[in-house]
């Protein structure tokens, strides 16, 4: 290709945490003169994910709208594989990025490995070598790094895992982008007085005298009993005089059904809307203890400082839980309750819990994958 021709690069992403991180991604490919960066949204979430285009203000070229009501996973998938096949027939991209394990960037590499178009796999080589676990997320993510030439391993452990499966493309070592739209975040919300007393406005009003429990949850894997044991642990932390409860539940109407079936109307514990980036930064900021199943706040959450107790059986994001600041507790009712009561009542293991760490990322992410891109001399990232 000519080298004054800008590399026409095509970014596909459809969820909440693929927006957040490829938000800072996409402002990165859009500084560079010798990329054309082009954003299709999927619309695989809805309101979730125009939450973080509004607030990151960006613009899609293409939206896809594919989200329906509780959709199933061949149903969402065939509804990506028409429109995505299209957008690539318009478009015709020199690459393809997609981000993670979700069915949107399962599909689009897929998609993209059809039409011969090279794909690259942002936050590549995450394994739990489980393949129910997360479901159906960790076939997706080896799916996208069978088809991929440029795999995008955000850690050693990351890359290990991919040079095991001996695939063809070829891996370097970034950093999580997420480590740059926290950073981003943190010093937006940290610099500016009038913005921290806005989104305290917006949350629920904390009471000085209870530490704060944050919670999310919404793995298909937990639906069900997972769920039901996890509400029944809700209810019962929030009788602790010591603790206050906030939760902002998740659209998906599996999680909504039994989450505001089994705790609407608890005292000291806010069932909330899923909040917008900048208000659950500021949230995690004042939480004393995170409880979640998500992928995403498992990582920001050690650059905070903050305990996270994982309510999953295994991860795929093992260095902090051997550091010491996140700890596996699968979803059992009595398990959730004790950890955290123990956390509550030692304070020697809590503070050994929240020490800042960045295992996952220094910040620089966006420029290395931009660097290879390229074809740049890279750096790798080292924690
Ligand atoms: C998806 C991803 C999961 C990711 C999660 C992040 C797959 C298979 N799952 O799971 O990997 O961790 O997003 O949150 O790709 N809904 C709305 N509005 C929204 C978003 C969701 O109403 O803005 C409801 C809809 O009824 C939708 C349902 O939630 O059908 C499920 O959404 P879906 O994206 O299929 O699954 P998630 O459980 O959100
Ligand atoms: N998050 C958010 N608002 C919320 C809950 C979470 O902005 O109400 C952010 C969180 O900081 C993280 C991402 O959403 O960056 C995680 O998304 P989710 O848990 O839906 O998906 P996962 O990370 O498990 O794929």
């Amino acid at each position: 290709m000519d080298k004054s021709t800008p590399i026409k690069v095509l970014s596909i992403f459809g969820t909440r945490p693929e927006a957040i991180k490829m938000a800072p991604l996409v402002k990165a490919l859009q500084a560079e003169p010798g990329i054309d960066a082009i954003v299709c949204a999927t619309g695989q979430h809805r309101q979730m994910l125009a939450q973080v285009l509004d607030l990151f203000d960006i613009r899609a070229d293409r939206n896809l709208d594919v989200m329906v009501p509780d959709q199933t996973l061949n149903g969402l998938s065939s509804r990506l594989f028409a429109e995505i096949d299209q957008l690539l027939a318009d478009t015709r991209p020199d690459r393809v990025l997609v981000h993670g394990d979700t069915t949107t960037a399962m599909v689009a590499a897929l998609a993209a490995f059809h039409r011969r178009i090279p794909v690259g796999h942002v936050e590549a080589g995450l394994r739990t070598h489980d393949l129910n676990q997360p479901w159906p997320e960790e076939m997706n993510r080896r799916t996208i790094d069978v088809v991929s030439d440029l795999m995008f391993a955000p850690t050693e452990q990351s890359r290990r895992n991919l040079e095991a499966e001996n695939l063809q493309g070829r891996v370097l070592v970034t950093g999580n982008t997420v480590i740059d739209a926290l950073q981003m975040t943190v010093a937006r919300i940290d610099g500016d007085a009038a913005l921290r007393r806005r989104l305290d406005g917006e949350l629920p009003a904390l009471d000085p005298a209870r530490k704060l429990l944050l919670v999310t949850g919404h793995r298909r894997e937990n639906f069900g009993e997972g769920f039901r044991q996890i509400c029944r642990a809700l209810a019962k932390l929030a009788q602790r005089d010591d603790l206050q409860i906030v939760y902002p539940v998740h659209l998906n109407p599996n999680v909504r059904g039994p989450v505001m079936q089994e705790l609407s109307g608890l005292r000291h514990l806010h069932l909330i809307e899923p909040l917008d980036y900048f208000q659950f930064v500021r949230l995690m900021q004042q939480a004393h203890v995170i409880l979640t199943d998500s992928g995403g706040v498992q990582e920001e959450a050690p650059a905070l400082g903050k305990p996270v107790l994982v309510m999953r059986d295994v991860t795929e994001r093992p260095e902090a839980v051997a550091a010491g600041t996140v700890k596996l507790v699968g979803t059992d009712m009595g398990r959730i309750v004790d950890t955290v009561a123990t956390l509550q009542s030692e304070q020697a293991l809590w503070k050994s819990f929240a020490r800042k760490h960045n295992p996952y990322g220094d910040g620089h992410a966006c420029q290395r994958i931009v660097d290879a891109i390229l074809g740049r001399e890279f750096h790798a990232f080292a924690a």
